[in-house]
């Protein structure tokens, strides 16, 4: 697969240049050269197939030119160790649930896969995966390369700005996995990262690569859950299909929005966020006006310059859909309690970030649709406000139970690229 710079359309690479690049010049973001597409009928044999050979069938279509189907195969398996389920909330709305993996959350799947993609790659070439992390993505990425040979993964999160069991799930690793707590938010930690991609001297001695969502193999991986919720669904369903997206960097948007360019049947997304509402506000009003970051009950989506969404307005232009076909929706903490509560009268156990995302699409859903929303993490990962908010204890699922009184190993800065530097050349 051949991909261009959106910053530079002249620089283009390989998908194994941008898995380990992470970033092109002037941190401009990758993107696919040729969209893929599949014909209805492949559509409908692919949503009989089981999840992971259907998944290699689609990265496939992307990456089977670099790498052979059946090496593909292997590698989706060995990242996509487990299920995710659509769990129906209500007749007309589904959860599809992606934290039944081993960091609880949905970006096991984009960081056990681009561990598999890294490591088939790089072979036995020293790298270094810097990151930064607004609560999830850090678990995600510790865990699916923690032990892994030539890899020192480094990752940077807001001080005190993440839940404290996130902390607990990858700040306590150690080996190759060091972690970074910065005295500043999530955009800064980001700034950091990109500072890091600047500085060429660092980036040659260290092989350098990013594995937040901008990193392509994450984004392709996740792609594959899109499909595999259609496939749980009723044919009625299937042609009349919301999905409401709760958002922050905009990464699982990204995935989402490929999932329907390669030709699955999606009516309309709505992108949800919290009250780092740049995107709704943009597309309401059209002008492009971050405000500072603000701490929500929603944090790992506190975010108010998304990384992605370049990648969203571009896949827009190449397919020429329209931006006002994009539902958006920002919901308040106050909204968020209460939609909390409201889903735990249904019967459905929920945490902040999907509980946005289910109000947008309850707000916006017409009679005759089906609305799947996307669960991206387990409550338990956020148990102090959930248990705060729906009044009942949460118990610990094993994953969490098992680091939630080990040591935090973390660093601590401020948000100081010479001193991030420096800890990183030391070793
Ligand atoms: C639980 C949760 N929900 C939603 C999001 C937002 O996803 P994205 O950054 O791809 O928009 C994140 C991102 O970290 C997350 O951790």
């Amino acid at each position: 697969m051949k991909l261009y710079n959106l910053k530079d359309h002249n620089e283009q690479v390989s998908f194994a240049q941008a898995v380990t690049q992470g970033l092109g010049k002037n941190q401009g973001l990758f993107f696919p050269l040729e969209l893929p597409e599949f014909s209805l009928t492949e559509i409908d044999d692919m949503l009989n197939m089981d999840f992971v050979t259907r998944s290699a069938k689609i990265l496939a279509a992307f990456i089977g030119d670099e790498i052979p189907q059946e090496a593909l195969e292997a590698r989706v398996r060995t990242a996509f160790t487990f299920p995710a389920p659509v769990s129906q909330v209500e007749g007309d709305v589904g959860c599809l649930e992606l934290f039944h993996g081993p960091t609880l959350a949905f970006k096991d799947f984009g960081g056990r896969f681009m561990a598999q993609m890294l490591t088939a790659i790089s072979g036995d070439k020293p790298v270094t995966i810097l990151t930064a992390t607004s609560g999830d993505t850090g678990a995600a990425v510790a865990h699916a390369f923690y032990g892994l040979k030539n890899v020192r993964v480094v990752i940077l999160y807001p001080n005190g700005k993440i839940s404290p069991l996130q902390e607990k799930l990858f700040c306590t690793l150690g080996g190759n996995i060091e972690t970074v707590a910065v005295d500043a938010d999530f955009d800064a930690c980001q700034a950091l990262v990109k500072q890091a991609f600047d500085d060429e001297e660092l980036k040659t001695a260290l092989g350098l690569n990013s594995a937040n969502s901008i990193n392509i193999s994450r984004l392709l991986a996740q792609i594959c859950y899109y499909f595999e919720a259609v496939a749980q669904l009723p044919q009625e369903a299937r042609n009349q299909l919301v999905v409401s997206v709760p958002s922050g960097n905009f990464g699982d948007l990204t995935a989402g929005l490929l999932a329907k360019a390669l030709g699955l049947p999606i009516k309309r997304f709505i992108a949800a966020t919290n009250a780092n509402d740049t995107v709704p506000r943009f597309l309401k009003e059209g002008e492009w006006k971050p405000n500072a970051t603000q701490a929500t009950l929603s944090n790992a989506m506190d975010v108010s310059q998304p990384n992605n969404w370049p990648r969203v307005e571009e896949l827009f232009r190449r397919k020429i859909w329209r931006l006002n076909e994009l539902g958006y929706a920002a919901v308040d903490d106050e909204t968020t309690k209460a939609t909390m509560r409201e889903l735990k009268d249904k019967g459905y156990l929920s945490e902040p970030h999907a509980a946005i995302a289910y109000r947008a699409l309850r707000d916006q859903l017409k009679p005759g649709e089906y609305g799947l929303f996307l669960g991206t993490a387990h409550p338990a990962k956020f148990k102090e406000s959930v248990e705060d908010i729906l009044g009942e204890p949460l118990p610990l699922p094993k994953e969490l139970a098992e680091r939630a009184d080990l040591p935090l190993l973390s660093h601590h800065l401020p948000a100081d690229f010479a001193q991030l530097r420096k800890l990183m050349m030391a070793r």
